[in-house]
C-alpha cells in the first residue's frame, strides 16, 4: 500500500471512497440520552452530504461502527464512509488508529483499491501529530492479512491510501509525523509477516537470513552465528534448547549506530534488545499436548518484534546506540534433546567468572533458557539498558487475559520511560511484580537455579529467572504470550500475528 498525506479540501478529492470519522457527542446519561453523532470535520460539503444520515438516529457513531453512502452530493468522492469513534469525550489517538484500520478493512474485501481518510479534528489535548501518526499506522496495519499461503490468494490489498489533513501553520510537522507512522506500521507488518511463517518455512537459519536481508536494506550491521559460536561463548542454556533439533540455532546480532558520532567518541547509553526466537516450540521431552500445538510457530514473536523494531530504528535514526540479540532455535524432542533433570551452565557473565548452573525441570520452559544467554551476551556487548520480548508463559494470559501484555522491570526510571512510550504507541501493557519471594521459588537443590517455579505466579517466576541474568542492569521484560497472536478478526485488524510490542519498543528507544 502506498500512502500519502494531502492537504486538498475534502470535496475536491477524487477517490473511490472518502472515509470520515464521527463520534457520539451526547454527554447526558440515562435511557433518555440518545446518541448525538457528530462528524469530526469542519468541511461544509461533507457535513452537508452526511446531514440526513446523522439526523435520523439509525447511525450511533459507536466505536468502529460504519455506514456507507454512495454518490454523495457535492463531493468528488464516489462513496462516503463514516466510521465511528464512540463517545466524543473519550476519543484518543488509539481510537483513530482503530478507525483508520476499520476504513481500510471495510474497503479491502470490496475490491476497492484506493481510499482517502479525512484526518479527524478532535480535542486539543490529543496533538495533531499524534492523530496523524495513529491514522496512517491504523491504515497500514489494517491492510495486512495473513493470507500468503492461499494458492488462490485474491490480491485484494488496497493500493493507495491518502490521509487528508487541513492546512496548518506547520504542515512540515504533520509530514514528519506521517512519515514516522509509515515507518512504524511497515516495520510492525514486517514483524507480523515473520510471525505468520510456519515452522517448516521459517527455521532459525531462515530467520537469520530474513534479519540480515532487512539489515542490508536499511543499513544496519548484522551478524548471524550458529552452534560453533554458541559453544565458543559457552552459551550452555541456549545450546541445550537447540540440541534436540536437526535445525541449527541462530544467534542474530543487529547493530545500530547513531550518525555523526566520531569513532570512539560515543559516551551515551547502549540499549540492548533481546528477543526469544523459538521458531517452533513442541515443548521438547516435556512435550506439549497436541491440541493447539500448531500455534507454537508464533513462539518467535519476541525475536520478530526486535527485528521489526530495529528496522524502524534504522529509519528513524534516534541518537542512541542500539544492539539487538535474537536467540533463535527449535525446541524439539529427539535422542539428542536435553532431558528434565539435566544441568546446563549458562554463559559466563564475564571472562573468568563461572556461568550460573541451571537445573532443567521442564524442557518446555525453554524461552527463559535462550534469553538467559541472550541477555548475558547483550551485556557483554556493552548494553547499559536492556529490554527483552518473549512469548514466555501461558500464565501471563491467565493473569491479564488476552488484553494486556505483561511488563516487568527492575528499575522504576527505565520503566517510566516505557510508560511514556505506551502513551504514544497506544499499546496495552500492565506492570507485573518481581520480588525475592518469586526468586526463592526458582532456587535449585543441586544447582544455582531451576527453570520452573511451580504453577502459581508462573509469569513472575519466569521473569525472576531472567532477572538472575540481567542482574542490576536496568531492564524491562515484556511477556507477550497472550497478545502476539489474535484469534478473532476485529474490524480494524486481521486475526493472526499482531506485531505487538514493536511500536512501544521503538518509542522507548527514542526516549534515550
Ligand atoms: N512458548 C511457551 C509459552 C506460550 C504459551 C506462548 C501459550 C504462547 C501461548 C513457553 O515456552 C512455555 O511452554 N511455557 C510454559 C512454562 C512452564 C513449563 C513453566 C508454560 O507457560 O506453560
Ligand atoms: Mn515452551
Ligand atoms: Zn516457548
Amino acid at each position: 500500500m502506498r500512502s500519502e498525506l494531502t492537504f486538498s479540501p475534502l470535496a475536491e478529492i477524487e477517490t473511490e471512497l472518502l472515509a470520515v470519522l464521527a463520534a457520539d457527542s451526547q454527554t447526558a446519561k440515562g435511557a433518555e440520552a440518545k446518541p448525538l453523532p457528530v462528524l469530526l470535520t469542519a468541511d461544509a460539503a461533507v457535513t452537508a452530504a452526511a446531514a440526513a444520515l446523522l439526523e435520523n438516529g439509525e447511525y450511533k457513531a459507536g466505536a468502529n461502527e460504519t455506514v456507507l453512502l454512495h454518490a454523495p452530493a457535492g463531493l468528488k468522492a464516489r462513496r462516503l464512509l463514516i466510521v465511528g469513534l464512540g463517545k466524543l469525550a473519550k476519543v484518543k489517538a488509539q481510537g483513530v488508529r482503530n478507525a483508520a484500520g476499520t476504513a481500510v478493512r471495510y474497503t479491502k474485501p470490496r475490491g476497492i483499491k484506493e481510499l482517502a481518510l479525512a484526518l479527524p479534528e478532535i480535542n486539543s489535548e490529543t496533538l495533531p501529530h499524534a492523530v496523524v501518526r495513529a491514522a496512517v499506522e491504523g491504515a497500514i496495519l489494517g491492510d495486512f492479512d495473513a493470507d500468503t499461503y492461499k494458492s488462490d490468494r485474491k490480491d485484494v490489498s488496497v493500493e493507495r491510501f491518502r490521509l487528508a489533513a487541513p492546512e496548518t501553520a506547520d504542515n512540515a510537522a504533520l509530514e514528519a509525523a506521517f512519515n514516522e507512522g509509515v515507518i512504524m506500521a511497515e516495520s510492525q507488518n514486517l514483524t507480523r509477516s515473520l510471525v505468520n511463517e510456519p515452522g517448516n518455512k521459517l527455521t532459525p537459519t531462515v530467520l537469520g537470513q530474513r534479519a540480515a536481508e532487512m539489515a542490508q536494506a536499511v543499513g544496519l550491521d548484522s551478524a548471524v552465528y550458529s552452534t560453533e559460536k554458541l559453544d565458543e561463548l559457552k552459551m550452555g542454556a541456549f545450546r541445550g534448547v537447540s540440541q534436540g533439533s536437526a535445525e541449527p540455532p541462530a544467534l542474530i546480532v543487529l547493530r545500530y549506530e547513531p550518525e555523526g558520532v566520531p569513532e570512539g567518541a560515543y559516551a551515551g547509553p547502549v540499549l540492548g534488545l533481546v528477543g526469544k526466537g523459538i521458531t517452533f516450540d513442541t515443548g521438547g521431552i516435556s512435550i506439549k499436548a497436541a491440541e493447539n500445538m500448531e500455534k507454537m510457530k508464533y513462539d518467535m514473536a519476541g525475536g520478530a518484534a526486535m527485528i521489526g523494531a530495529m528496522r524502524a530504528i534504522a529509519l528513524l535514526k534516534p541518537k542512541v546506540r542500539v544492539i539487538a540479540v535474537v536467540c533463535a532455535a527449535e525446541n524439539m524432542p529427539s535422542g539428542s534433546a536435553q532431558k528434565p533433570g539435566d544441568v546446563q551452565t549458562a554463559m559466563p557473565p564475564a571472562p573468568g567468572k563461572p556461568g550460573k548452573t541451571i537445573e532443567i525441570i521442564n524442557t518446555d520452559a525453554e524461552g527463559r533458557l535462550v534469553l538467559a544467554d541472550g541477555i548475558t551476551y547483550a551485556r557483554q556487548l556493552g548494553a547499559t539498558h536492556l529490554i527483552d520480548a518473549a512469548t514466555l508463559t501461558a500464565a501471563i494470559g491467565v493473569a491479564l487475559g488476552l488484553v494486556n501484555a505483561g511488563v516487568f522491570s527492575n528499575d522504576d526510571e527505565t520503566f517510566a520511560r516505557f510508560e511514556e512510550a505506551l502513551k504514544v504507541s497506544g499499546e496495552k501493557f500492565w506492570r507485573m511484580p518481581l520480588g525475592d519471594e518469586y526468586a526463592d521459588l526458582i532456587k535449585s537443590d543441586i544447582g544455582d537455579i531451576k527453570n520452573t517455579g511451580g504453577r502459581h505466579g508462573g509469569a513472575c517466576t519466569a521473569a525472576e529467572f531472567l532477572h538472575v541474568f540481567a542482574e542490576d542492569t536496568p531492564w524491562i521484560h515484556l511477556d507477550i504470550a497472550g497478545t502476539a497472536w489474535i484469534d478473532e478478526t476485529r474490524p480494524y485488524i486481521a486475526k493472526g500475528p499482531s506485531g505487538v510490542a514493536v511500536r512501544s519498543i521503538v518509542e522507548w528507544v527514542r526516549r534515550y
